[in-house]
C-alpha cells in the first residue's frame, strides 16, 4: 500500500541533510504544535507515535503522491531563504477554481484561514451561528474571543438544521459575525444537500458572510453535494476553505487556502501570518495537478471505510453514513474512556464530540491499521450491539415479563 515510504523516507534524509542534522528527529513540541494546527491530541513520544494505528485525526494515511514528494524536494534548495520563487500556488488554485488571484487567499493550513475569519469579523458582531457538533476549531476561537456561539443542534438523523440557522441567523441578524458551515460535516461525516446550501444562502440577509469549510470535500459522492465555490464568482459573502492536509496527505506541511470574493478576503489579510513554507507551495501545485493519485485515495479510502462501516453493522452497532474518510460509531457509552482503552491497544481514535458523547469518530486507515481497529473494537464491544437496558425494560414491561 505503502508504494512511496522509500521516496519520503530520501525526502526527510535529504532535509536531515541539508540541516546538517545527523537523523531528522522532529521534537515533540514540532509534534505537538502541529496536532494543535489540526485538532487537539495527546503527546506521544515518537516511538510510541509511529506504533500506533493513527486513527484520530482525519489524515491521509498514505502520504502524499510521489509527484508531490518530488517537488517539495526539489523546492529544498530554498529553505534558506525568505524571498523565494513560489511555483506559482496562487495561480495555480485560482486556475483549479475558475477564480482569479484575487480570489484566494493561502494559510498555514486551511485552520490558519478559520482563525483569520474569527478575528477579521468578531470585532464587529458578537456572534456565530453553525450546527453542534461540528469542527469546534472555530468555536474556541470564538469563546477565546469573548464572544458566543449560537449552536444549533443536529436533527435526529444527524443531518444539520439548516431551517434552525436560518431561524438563528434572523432572530440574531445585527449581532451575527458570520455563519460556519462544515460540509461535509466533522464529527459526523454527512453532507448539507446543496439545494439547503441555496435555501440558506437565500434566506438570511445577503450581508452576513457564510464561512463554508470545505476540508473534506474530496471524499464525497453523494450527488446532493456540490462545491459552493461557485457563489464566490457570483460575489456572494461566501469564503469557502479548502486544505491540502486531507486529500493531498500534507498536513504535517500546512497548506491550506480560502475563496472569497475581493472586498471579502481583503478583510481577512492583515491576520495572515505569511507564515508559509517554500516546499509546501511547490508540493501544493503538484498535487492539484496529480488528479489520478487523487481519485486512487478516495477509492482505496472509501473501500476500507465502508467494508469497516459493514464489519461494525455485522458486530451490531450502529455507524452514521459518512461522505468523508472518517465514521461514527455508537459504542453506548462515554467515548473518552473507551478511546483510552483503545490506546492501551495501540490504536488513536478521536475524541469526544459532546453532546454525542456516546460517539465514536474513527478516521480510515491503511488495511492492516483498520484490522487493528476492528479487533480492538472486538475485544472491546459484545458482538450483537449495545444492550439498551432502558428499552429493554420498556419492553419487557409492555410485554408483561
Ligand atoms: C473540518 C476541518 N476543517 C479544517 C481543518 C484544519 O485542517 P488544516 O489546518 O490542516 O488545513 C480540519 C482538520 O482536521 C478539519 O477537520
Amino acid at each position: 500500500m505503502n508504494h512511496n515510504s522509500a521516496t519520503r523516507r530520501t525526502f526527510i534524509g535529504s532535509m536531515g541533510a541539508a540541516l546538517g542534522l545527523a537523523h531528522f528527529a522532529p521534537s515533540l513540541d514540532l509534534f505537538a504544535q502541529t496536532r494543535r494546527q489540526g485538532e487537539p491530541g495527546e503527546e506521544h513520544p515518537e516511538e510510541d507515535y509511529d506504533g500506533m494505528a493513527k486513527l484520530a485525526s482525519n489524515e491521509n494515511c498514505w502520504g502524499p503522491s510521489d509527484d508531490v514528494v518530488k517537488a517539495m524536494k526539489d523546492a529544498f534548495k530554498y529553505a534558506n531563504r525568505y524571498q523565494y520563487p513560489d511555483g506559482g500556488i496562487v495561480e495555480a488554485i485560482a486556475k483549479h477554481h475558475g477564480l482569479k488571484k484575487e480570489n484566494v487567499l493561502l494559510g498555514a493550513g486551511s485552520g490558519e484561514v478559520l482563525k483569520m475569519v474569527d478575528e477579521a469579523f468578531l470585532p464587529d458582531h458578537k456572534r456565530v451561528v453553525g450546527v453542534d457538533p461540528s469542527y469546534d476549531s472555530v468555536y474556541r476561537h470564538v469563546t477565546n474571543s469573548k464572544a458566543e456561539v449560537i449552536k444549533v443542534p443536529l436533527l435526529k438523523d444527524y443531518r444539520m438544521d439548516i431551517p434552525g440557522i436560518i431561524r438563528a441567523v434572523k432572530t440574531n441578524y445585527r449581532d451575527v459575525s458570520f455563519v460556519y458551515l462544515c460540509n461535509p460535516n466533522n464529527p459526523t461525516g454527512n453532507i448539507i444537500p446543496k439545494h439547503e446550501i441555496k435555501m440558506l444562502l437565500d434566506n438570511i440577509p445577503s450581508d452576513v458572510p457564510v464561512l463554508i469549510d470545505e476540508a473534506y470535500h474530496h471524499f464525497v459522492t453523494n450527488p446532493d453535494y456540490a462545491t459552493s465555490v461557485p457563489y464566490v464568482l457570483e460575489g456572494r459573502q461566501v469564503i469557502v476553505t479548502r486544505t491540502f492536509s486531507k486529500i493531498a496527505a500534507l498536513a504535517g506541511m500546512r497548506l491550506g487556502y480560502g475563496l472569497a470574493p475581493k472586498e471579502l478576503l481583503e478583510r481577512l489579510h492583515p491576520f495572515g501570518s505569511g507564515g508559509l513554507n517554500a516546499v509546501v507551495k511547490y508540493g501544493g501545485v503538484a498535487a492539484l495537478k496529480d488528479t489520478a493519485y487523487e481519485k486512487k485515495i478516495k477509492q482505496m479510502t472509501i473501500d476500507l471505510r465502508e467494508r469497516t462501516i459493514k464489519d461494525l453493522h455485522g458486530w451490531g452497532y450502529e455507524v452514521i453514513p459518512s461522505e468523508t474518510n472518517f465514521f461514527m460509531v455508537n459504542v453506548g457509552r462515554d467515548v473518552t474512556q473507551v478511546a483510552e482503552d483503545f490506546k492501551k491497544r495501540k490504536v488513536l481514535v478521536g475524541r469526544k464530540f459532546p453532546p454525542m458523547n456516546n460517539w465514536l469518530r474513527v478516521s480510515v486507515g491503511t488495511e492492516p491499521e483498520m484490522q487493528q481497529f476492528m479487533a480492538a473494537f472486538k475485544a472491546m464491544f459484545p458482538a450483537g450491539g449495545i444492550k439498551d437496558t432502558k428499552k429493554d425494560k420498556a419492553e419487557a414491561k409492555e410485554a408483561g415479563v
